[in-house]
């Protein structure tokens, strides 16, 4: 029955959707999908090709003629861009500045969300992104927005920068953090905002397996029939 349960999770930047959506797949045995690195791999792709990332026909061009693929297992998530391994080319902060202007392009949009919902057609899966309450899987079983303080979000990703060798200042990091987030809010395209019924969960000052309790019990909640 697990099995074929929908989780869908969105928030902002550095909420710990990943970390925790990763977790509850594994221990629920489901597919972990996320989305966010789709994203980065058609901007790494758009930087590679030198493309003028605001043609938004040039990028919709790309977009549909590459081969992208997502796994997960014991050491992470891996990405693979037409048969090359991006999953630590995706996250340098080249593609961080770059990824919103190619995600608030709605035919870009359109062509990833396709590939999210045929992932997710296979079988179970926790999926966390922007929209995927909202837009991808608006009949997710499980919906959970995930929050925290910003001074809280750009400390987790300041450490995290730093543990994978790009240092960073930490008051520029949050400003980045902050204005990512205000331009995933307020475009035109599926914009990050809460579903009407996702479950708010502020992960400040809350543990990693705090957070992924929290949403393991509002799992099982749903396949217990219980509110
Ligand atoms: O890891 P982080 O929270 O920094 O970002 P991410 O999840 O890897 O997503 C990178 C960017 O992709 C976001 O800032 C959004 O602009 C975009 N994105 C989106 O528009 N819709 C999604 N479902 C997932 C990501
Ligand atoms: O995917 P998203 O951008 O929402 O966040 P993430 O990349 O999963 O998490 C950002 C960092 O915060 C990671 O280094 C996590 O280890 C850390 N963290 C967390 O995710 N949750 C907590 N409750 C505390 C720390």
């Amino acid at each position: 029955m697990m099995k074929r349960l929908s989780v869908a999770i969105d928030g902002p930047a550095g909420a710990g959707k990943s970390t925790v959506a990763r977790q509850v797949a594994k221990r629920l045995g489901l597919t972990y999908v996320d989305t966010g690195a789709m994203y980065r791999a058609i901007t790494w792709k758009a930087l590679r090709h030198r493309l003028d990332l605001t043609d938004e026909s040039g990028v919709i061009h790309l977009a549909r003629h590459t081969d992208l693929r997502l796994s997960t297992d014991q050491k992470g998530v891996g990405v693979w861009v037409d048969g090359e391994d991006v999953t630590e080319a995706i996250r340098t902060p080249e593609v961080t500045s770059n990824v919103s202007v190619i995600a608030g392009q709605g035919m870009v949009r359109e062509v990833l969300v396709e590939k999210q919902r045929e992932m997710a057609e296979q079988g179970g899966v926790v999926m966390d992104g922007r929209d995927i309450g909202t837009h991808v899987l608006p009949d997710a079983d499980v919906k959970v927005f995930l929050t925290a303080s910003i001074d809280e979000r750009a400390q987790r990703r300041y450490q995290e920068l730093m543990r994978r060798g790009y240092p960073v200042d930490l008051d520029r990091l949050k400003e980045e953090i902050s204005q990512r987030d205000e331009k995933d809010k307020s475009r035109e395209h599926s914009p990050l905002r809460p579903a009407k019924d996702a479950i708010h969960v502020d992960t400040t000052g809350l543990t990693i397996e705090e957070v992924i309790q929290a949403i393991l019990d509002l799992c099982r909640t749903k396949v217990g029939g219980g509110e």
